[in-house]
């Protein structure tokens, strides 16, 4: 038997159990079975696939893979004593949650891509993790294919991280881009995402920002040491935008992209926030366009580093997963599974999101009539916000409406957000239709 002090050993082969056998696992168990040799020569013990978790074992599968390790009951899986590390790539968090419990309480070193389970459960499973004596990784659930976990946690482990900025979701990278370069309407943007499979039918939380904001939770407690709740985070999505916006951001130098934003403040609290930016056309992450990722971690010893890549998809997915399964099989191999522990992490405040002071562009509908800008600068100038620069344009002459745009210098966002409202009651002002802030 491989048991330990709770913990299970292996002698001569390191037994892998799956949880889910869709997009993912199905790549990450035909690169088990495929590459079973090459994996051997890496790790110097043969990892095998000794049981998979499905939701409907009679589904027809494109992979081929034999029946009799499909299992619909997980505790099939986690009281088989020759499994010693799970992936979990079942997705939501009902059943991987209580699944991944049971896996680390039973000694078993837990992969997950889930990125909603770490950041909802991520310290409460570290810690459990911890007290059995097990791993818990999880580079898979952020950034797909680039390395973000590992390098946050190590090869940058010896700088103070100050900001961290990141586009880390490829659905809503690529809607924006389409926008932008094909001047497509937000529905149609959508609409050829999900054409292409780069959309779910159902993408709220993509375009709400939430999956966006998940991974900033998790990318942050690491880079920040400092476990943050996700739902904490301020967000905004990206269904207010409308394709003028990019020809007036275009006009002006700069991009529209979702960034997810964490800033070291003075006082050591995060400033941690995931909403549209505008950014300078020539900053590197304003040319990441399409479904690709980057994120930007600036730092003492650093400077700024970029990583950029595929993130999502089944191959970069696997790679992460497989990565973090060569690491623990290896230490397995050696008998020395490194352990992080979370102790030490300090818990650090978050900064109020309506006290941060960045420039503004805000795109109103107004009637084209004398006297109604000195009425919008009036309003402006009652909270201290002053214009940098102003583009009126006629919508129609018919009509007698102007689309104005004001970029505004810096402000604070609830006075901002104050003036907006008052804008709104102004005579002669029809709609506030956006607000962006500008990154700089
Ligand atoms: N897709 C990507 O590009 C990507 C990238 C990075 C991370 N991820 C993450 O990876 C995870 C999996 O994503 P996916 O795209 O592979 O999902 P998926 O294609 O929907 O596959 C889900 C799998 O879980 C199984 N399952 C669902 N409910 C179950 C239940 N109650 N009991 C047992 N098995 C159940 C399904 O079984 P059946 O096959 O029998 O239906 C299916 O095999 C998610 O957390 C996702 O966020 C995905």
């Amino acid at each position: 038997m491989d048991k330990e002090d709770g913990k299970k050993l292996p002698s001569k082969e390191i037994g892998i159990g799956l949880l889910g056998l869709g997009v993912i696992g199905s790549e990450v168990a035909s690169t088990l079975i495929n590459s079973s040799e090459e994996l051997e020569k890496k790790v110097g013990l043969p990892i095998k696939l000794s049981g998979v978790l499905v939701k409907n074992i009679e589904k027809v599968r494109s992979l081929n893979i034999p029946k009799n390790l499909l299992t619909t009951d997980r505790s099939v899986i986690i009281n088989n004593p020759k499994i010693h590390i799970l992936v979990e790539v079942i997705g939501g968090t009902t059943i991987a949650a209580s699944a991944v419990r049971e896996a680390l309480q039973a000694g078993i070193h837990v992969i997950t891509a889930n990125k909603e389970l770490v950041a909802k459960f991520g310290s409460e499973l570290h810690d459990l993790a911890s007290a059995n004596g097990v791993a818990f990784h999880y580079e898979a659930a952020v950034g797909g294919g680039i390395p973000l976990v590992a390098t946050l946690n190590r090869a940058l482990v010896a700088s103070r991280v100050t900001t961290l900025r990141a586009i880390i979701n490829g659905t809503t990278n690529y809607i924006l881009s389409e926008m932008a370069k094909n001047k497509l309407s937000f529905s149609k943007a959508i609409k050829q995402a999900q054409d292409l499979g780069y959309a779910e039918p159902d993408p709220t939380s993509d375009i709400d920002g939430s999956d966006a904001a998940f991974k900033l939770a998790i990318l942050t407690g690491i880079a920040f040491d400092s476990p943050i709740n996700y739902n904490d985070i301020y967000k905004e999505g990206i269904v207010d935008l409308a394709p003028n916006d990019f020809v007036y951001a275009d006009e002006l130098g700069y991009s529209i992209k979702l960034l997810a934003i964490a800033k070291r403040q003075d006082d050591d609290s995060i400033d941690a926030r995931v909403h549209p930016v505008l950014l300078n056309k020539d900053t590197p992450l304003a040319k990441v366009d399409g479904v690709l990722n980057a994120i930007e971690v600036s730092g003492d010893l650093i400077g700024q580093v970029l990583l950029y890549g595929e993130g999502a998809g089944a191959q970069p997915t696997t790679n992460s997963i497989l990565s973090d399964l060569v690491e623990i099989a290896r230490d397995l191999s050696l008998d020395n599974v490194a352990i992080h522990s979370h102790q030490n992490e300090q818990k650090h405040n978050l900064y109020p999101s309506n006290q941060i002071t960045v420039r503004y562009y805000i795109r109103m509908l107004v009637s084209d009539e004398p006297g109604v800008m000195s009425k919008i600068t009036q309003v402006l100038a009652q909270k201290t916000i002053s214009i940098a620069s102003v583009i009126q344009r006629e919508t129609s002459a018919s009509n007698k409406l102007a689309e104005v745009v004001i970029m505004t210098h810096k402000a604070i966002e609830n006075e901002l957000h104050e003036s907006i409202t008052e804008l709104k009651k102004v005579i002669g002002v029809k709609d506030v239709a956006t607000v962006i802030r500008l990154e700089e």
